[in-house]
């Protein structure tokens, strides 16, 4: 069984480099949900208010000698305790912190991200109302349209790309309170699909459509989708797999946690770093504004000692910095303050 190592919620304030790893809040969830579990024999009736109710049905295979899924109360009683288990973290990061959005993503393929995604989807849809829409945003290998044997037609790629419309795309499922958008066909490469304004509209529409919205992503490390992905989702949930993944890789796709903020930081730890960035707003504090680039010790965050760097002024507010080694976590919106040992040169705010 795969552990599911976290969960996570809402963040303002995680952004890093090109805002590329979330924090995450964990949450030692000990109290079960409130909400009231009740049989889900009935499409919501509001469905007419978001037209879902004209779109695609298809049928849920039953997988008897496949993986576990959780379909047709077929389920490995254990399992279903622990996706149960998950539920109850969502539904309290969903309380307490507005969660609609989740990505489901692993440190290298083959984790059980997929699986966990539906299992995880088909146990919320128990829940009276939990309208939830399962996505496939793993374009490469489409697992999750596979493995739920989606019908061909337009998919998220399809929505990406401008040649669907959503209800067109999404499909109803003979679970009620369960759809799901298949991955479709993409022309682009995914980077760029997960990049567009699309996306983040996209997701925008379905967090208020949807109660809940899980997105099967594809691994962190090796790719750069997820950190495209993960802007405008509420958060991801990394999927470890037990007695395999190994140590090296899930401390590489986790860059950081926090045990005192009970927060953890995702992404490639490499794809963190930078040398080069550029402030504005600049303040010349001891010096004037130099003609031409000097070279200083520059300090990003309040905990990080000064870095050795080169300041290229550009105009008189604004300066290209490049340390002479690539350092981690420069955030947009930050302040830097350059120094000539204990003498404050100057500061700005890094954009
Ligand atoms: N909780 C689990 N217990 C046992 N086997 C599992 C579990 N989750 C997944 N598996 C098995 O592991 C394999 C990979 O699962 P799955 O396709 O869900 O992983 P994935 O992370 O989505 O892979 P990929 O990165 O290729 O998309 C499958 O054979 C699946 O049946
Ligand atoms: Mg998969």
């Amino acid at each position: 069984m795969s552990k599911f190592f976290d969960q996570t919620q809402r963040a303002q304030d995680w952004s890093t480099r090109e805002g590329l790893a979330k924090k995450l809040e964990v949450h030692q969830v000990l109290e079960s949900v409130t909400a009231t579990v009740r049989e889900a024999n009935s499409v919501s009736t509001d469905m007419s208010d978001h037209r879902l109710d004209r779109c695609r049905k298809f049928l849920l295979p039953r997988l008897a000698d496949g993986p576990v899924l959780m379909n047709h109360g077929e389920a490995n009683h254990m399992a279903e305790e622990s996706y149960r288990t998950l539920r109850t973290r969502l539904l309290r990061l969903q309380a307490t912190g507005g969660i609609r959005t989740v990505l489901f993503s692993s440190s290298v393929p083959g984790e059980g991200k997929t699986l966990t995604t539906i299992n995880t989807a088909l146990c919320c849809t128990q829940l009276h109302e939990m309208r939830t829409l399962v996505v496939d945003g793993d374009l490469r290998t489409r697992g999750l349209s596979k493995l739920i044997g989606a019908p061909s037609g337009p998919g998220l790629a399809d929505i990406l790309e401008g040649r669907a419309r959503y209800e067109e795309a999404i499909l109803g499922t003979d679970h009620p309170n369960l759809f799901a958008l298949a991955a479709g066909t993409a022309v682009g490469a995914p980077p760029e699909l997960f990049a567009s304004t699309q996306w983040k509209e996209f997701l925008g529409w379905a967090g208020e459509t949807f109660k809940l919205v899980l997105i099967d992503a594809p691994p962190i490390l090796g790719l750069s989708d997820i950190d495209l992905m993960a802007h405008g989702c509420d958060g991801v949930l990394m999927v470890v797999r037990a007695n395999r993944t190994k140590r090296s890789l899930l401390r590489k796709a986790v860059a950081t946690i926090d045990p005192k903020k009970n927060r953890i930081v995702v992404g490639d730890d490499d794809s963190l770093r930078a040398t080069s960035f550029e402030v504005s707003g600049v303040n010349w504090v001891s010096i004037e504004q130099p003609s031409g680039p000097i070279r200083a010790a520059v300090k990003i965050r309040h905990k990080h000692e000064p870095a050795a760097a080169t300041l290229q002024p550009l105009d008189a507010a604004t300066a290209r910095i490049t340390f002479d080694t690539p350092q981690r976590a420069i955030t947009r919106g930050q302040g830097a303050v350059f120094y000539d040992s204990d003498r404050v040169l100057g500061g700005a705010w890094i954009r």
